[in-house]
């Protein structure tokens, strides 16, 4: 590769970190629970399997290294507000302020989600480490100060895929199986779900993003494991269709006992059917197939330096059996800012700034 090419690729992939900034107001404190499609690096700090810490994981980031985010490049929080995972070293003094990620990839929504990952952050670990951080920037702020920055900062949860993934679907016969249909293990996560964001608005959070489902069928993975022909696996999608009905109907709930829209749903089904049903429309050459990867779709196993790995991500929706590509990233954090009321209800991001920034 000549010199000025590499120069003209480092300066390409910068160039979109200045558009990104101004996208959430800068003094809005930013926070992220949830699993891999959130993670942005806290994994690399455990002792766990499920990490994204070797190329080509990164080969997009403006450092075209490794990050632990599953993703060629930048993953949906990145694009709403840059923050450091709060299990990085480098996360302290006035960077507190800024916000922290807690999300740890291979978590659910039950503990017993991920447990072949062993040491991963889950979620009521995710929240002790919210209260851990409140402690500290109280230190540095004072008590009243950090109540005021955690009500008025924005929240996005990503939780549940791994509840089917690398639980329920994970053999043939698994025990939440036995115990459960779809239905009432659909159930059974948006119930503990719920606590989970009581939890977060007892701890003083008003804004919070909540993402249902993507169409979990039509990952690479699953078309590989159980599509026919090449079509999206059936129980998958109805998994995400039930489990995404319940919680919308959770989160209305939550909205109406609080008095106020505090959650927000995001429909993330429909914002990846739009690119799943037509992905040239989109500028993708395919939906179906990974980036990265190997077998039928290249949806089997992981994505490492080993796999088949296409020239151009830009024209793949999913970077890894698993993960969109920052392309389809892009396109779904549009949506979460300017996205109609069938893909964010009550109300899109740019609705929520616009009000939110008169109080
Ligand atoms: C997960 O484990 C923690 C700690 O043991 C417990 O407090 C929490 O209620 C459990 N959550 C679920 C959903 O079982
Ligand atoms: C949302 O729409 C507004 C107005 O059309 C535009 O200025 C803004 O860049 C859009 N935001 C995103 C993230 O696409
Ligand atoms: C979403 O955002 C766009 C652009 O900012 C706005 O014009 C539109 O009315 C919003 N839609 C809803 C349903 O809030």
């Amino acid at each position: 590769m000549s010199s000025s090419f590499a120069i003209l690729v480092v300066f390409m992939a910068v160039a979109p970190m200045g558009m990104l900034a101004p996208a959430v107001e800068g003094a809005r404190t930013f926070f992220v629970f949830g699993d891999s499609l959130v993670d942005n690096g806290n994994n690399n700090f455990l002792a766990t399997t499920a990490r994204a810490d070797s190329p080509p994981y990164g080969i997009d980031y403006p450092s075209h290294r490794p990050t632990g985010r599953f993703s060629n490049g930048f993953n949906v929080p990145d694009l709403i507000k840059t923050t450091l995972p709060y299990l990085s070293p480098e996360l302290r003094g006035q960077k507190l302020l800024v916000g922290a990620n807690f999300a740890s990839a291979g978590i659910g929504i039950l503990n017993d989600t991920g447990v072949q990952f062993v040491n991963i952050v889950r979620m009521h670990k995710q929240l002790k480490f919210f209260r851990e951080y409140q402690r500290r920037v109280s230190a540095l702020i004072g008590e009243q100060q950090t109540q005021v920055l955690v009500n008025k900062a924005l929240v996005l949860v990503t939780i549940g895929g791994n509840d089917f993934v690398n639980n329920y679907f994970l053999t043939p016969i698994t025990l939440r199986r036995l115990q459960y249909n779809l239905q009432d293990f659909s159930q059974l996560l948006v119930s503990e779900y719920k606590k989970v964001l009581q939890n977060l608005y007892d701890l003083g959070v008003r804004r919070v993003l909540v993402t249902g489902m993507g169409p979990l069928g039509c990952t690479p993975a699953e078309i590989a494991q159980r599509g026919i022909n090449g079509q999206c696996a059936e129980e998958p999608q109805r998994a995400s269709h039930i489990f995404n009905s319940l919680l919308v109907s959770m989160i209305e709930g939550l909205n109406r006992d609080i008095g106020s829209d505090v959650f927000v749903a995001v429909n993330a089904r429909r914002m990846q059917n739009d690119f799943i049903d037509n992905p040239q429309a989109h500028g993708f050459i395919t939906s179906k197939v990974a980036c990265c990867g190997q077998g039928p779709y290249n949806g089997i196993g992981i994505c490492s330096a080993a796999s088949n790995l296409c020239r151009n991500r830009d024209l793949y929706a999913f970077w890894d059996p698993f993960h969109p590509s920052e392309k389809a990233n892009r396109i779904i954090v549009r949506t979460i800012f300017n996205g109609s009321e069938e893909y964010m209800s009550p109300m899109n991001l740019s609705t929520i700034m616009e009000l939110d920034s008169r109080t």
